[in-house]
């Protein structure tokens, strides 16, 4: 009984998702009114970004840099910059990018105090989680008579502006996973128009690895795994495309010899996802554990700006089964064994603290199984408390309403709802499908309220009950 690829999403709306593609027009291939070259006649523009920037958005200035390369053979240089007099000896006649995000580069501080009025647009977008905002700025600096300017109101604000325009020049998101080929041109301009995005419809928009087995598992330990199958030394893992291994003959330092899904992988997942502009995974686990395989997959997730949860029966961060099978002890029966459990979930959740994650709370039977007969109301609703305490003592905070916690009404879970289960109020609840396609039901107008909100999980691959299904070719319109 198995959920396959599948997608999460959570947000305070359910009804209405909208996805992120902009529809706007902020590069051209040609020369327009008001447009500044980004790459023409041989020649990149200078691109900047402060070393106070967060390090997601200095790692994917460097994809848009290579992304410009794909697009146009060209080179650009991206530097980053302390002060105002380097930014101007670097530039000649050049118009300059100059990229950042809001509280988090003195470059855009700089930006936003020399220019006044004219930085509104962008300081207007404070606050507004994602959101970003990109134009063709006069006197940007001292001694700067033009500028494009990105700026994104958080990370991933900026690093969105960044791949939009990525995608609009020629790249599409799928350029690596799906060998989309790169609509190559000469040059590229950014246009007068302004290209902004404010903050999506829904918060958390993310996919669900799994029923992994064979095909995605086979892959990845073909191709970033070194010790599964074949000879060592013979594994594709030093490709330098598929991530530098130090070694072929050893498994990455970290990592579980042989476990297909580590640093290398995920990464390469991670951008996609940031190209898509999606936020939120949960990671492939029927064989695997992420947090196991790879002791830096969390780290990187987080470097990347992806939020990590864990599916719908494995909370507190830990893999279910795996890791109860390998670090648990005793039944995973929280009336029977209550102490190692918790002790199982403490664990989890130090391990995640300090990264952004979304815990899965509440409990599951081992193995996406029903919990056992007789296990009641009022021990899950105690389950979510013992839960919350943990948090609690782990972060060392009494507020635990600010680290997002999900509970999805995933099959006989729903159940539990109807017949009453309540969890607080900061707790997503994400609504789920039927296993037919069917979304059982969207929450009612007095559950849309919730300072918590409400999430959708829907399958588009399905393994198990009643029935096994793919969807291949499909494309999910929202
Ligand atoms: C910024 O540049 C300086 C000097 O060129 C370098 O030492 C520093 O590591 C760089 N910082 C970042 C965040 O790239
Ligand atoms: C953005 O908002 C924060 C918090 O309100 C504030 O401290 C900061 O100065 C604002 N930044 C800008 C550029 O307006
Ligand atoms: C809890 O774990 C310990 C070992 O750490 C084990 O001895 C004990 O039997 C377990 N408790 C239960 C109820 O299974
Ligand atoms: C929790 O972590 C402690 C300390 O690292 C370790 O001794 C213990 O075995 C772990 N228990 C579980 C259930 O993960
Ligand atoms: C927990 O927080 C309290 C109050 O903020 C602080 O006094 C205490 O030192 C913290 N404890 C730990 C272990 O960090
Ligand atoms: C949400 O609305 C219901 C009635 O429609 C009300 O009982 C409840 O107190 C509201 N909750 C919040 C958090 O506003």
């Amino acid at each position: 009984m198995r959920s396959s690829l599948s997608l999460a999403v959570l947000g305070s709306l359910v009804a209405c998702v909208h996805a992120l593609s902009s529809a706007l027009n902020c590069v051209s291939t040609t020369s327009k009114s008001g447009s500044i070259p980004l790459a023409s006649s041989g020649n990149v523009a200078p691109l900047f970004f402060a070393p106070n920037e967060w390090p997601a958005v200095q790692r994917a200035a460097n994809d848009f840099v290579t992304d410009i390369r794909r697009v146009t053979g060209l080179t650009g240089k991206l530097t980053n910059v302390t002060s105002t007099s380097t930014l101007t000896s670097q530039i000649k006649n050049n118009v300059p990018v100059l990229i950042g995000t809001l509280g988090s580069s003195s470059l855009i501080d700089s930006v936003i105090s020399h220019a006044g009025d004219a930085a509104k647009p962008f300081t207007a977008i404070n606050g507004s989680w994602e959101a970003y905002h990109a134009q063709i700025l006069s006197n940007p600096l001292p001694g700067v008579s033009q500028a494009y300017v990105i700026v994104g109101a958080d990370r991933r604000g900026t690093m969105f502006a960044l791949y939009e325009l990525s995608e609009q020049m020629g790249v599409s998101p799928w350029f690596w996973w799906a060998d989309v080929p790169i609509k190559q041109s000469k040059s590229v301009f950014l246009t007068s128009t302004p290209c902004a995005h404010g903050s999506p419809t829904v918060k958390y928009r993310g996919i669900f690895l799994n029923d992994e087995q064979p095909a995605l598992q086979n892959w990845a330990a073909e191709k970033f795994s070194n010790n599964f199958g074949g000879t060592a030394g013979t594994a594709v893992g030093g490709d330098a495309e598929f991530g530098a291994m130090d070694d072929p003959t050893k498994a990455a330092s970290g990592t579980v010899a042989g476990a297909p899904f580590n640093r290398f992988f995920y990464t390469k997942l991670f951008e996609l996802m940031l190209r898509l502009k999606a936020n939120y995974l949960w990671p492939a686990q029927w064989g695997s554990s992420f947090g196991v395989d790879d002791k830096l997959n969390q780290f990187w997730a987080d470097y990347y700006g992806i939020v990590m949860g864990t599916s719908h029966e494995e909370p507190m961060m830990r893999s279910i089964p795996n890791e109860w099978n390998e670090f648990g002890s005793g039944p995973w029966d929280f009336s029977a064994n209550a102490a190692n459990i918790t002790q199982f979930w403490i664990n989890g959740t130090k391990r995640a603290k300090g990264f952004e994650e979304i815990y899965t709370v509440g409990m599951r039977g081992n193995g996406d199984e029903p919990l056992s007969e007789g296990q009641d109301i009022s021990l899950l609703e105690n389950v979510v408390e013992v839960q919350r305490n943990i948090i609690s003592q782990v972060y060392n905070i009494t507020d635990v309403t600010k680290i997002p916690q999900v509970w999805t009404l995933y099959k006989e879970v729903e159940g539990f709802y109807d017949d009453g289960m309540r969890v607080e109020d900061d707790i997503t609840l994400m609504w789920t499908d039927d296993n037919w396609g069917n979304i059982r039901r969207f929450p009612l107008p007095s559950e849309r309220n919730r300072t918590g909100g409400s999430g959708v999980y829907y399958h588009v691959d399905y393994v198990g009950d009643p029935r096994d299904y793919k969807w291949i070719q499909v494309m999910l319109s929202f």
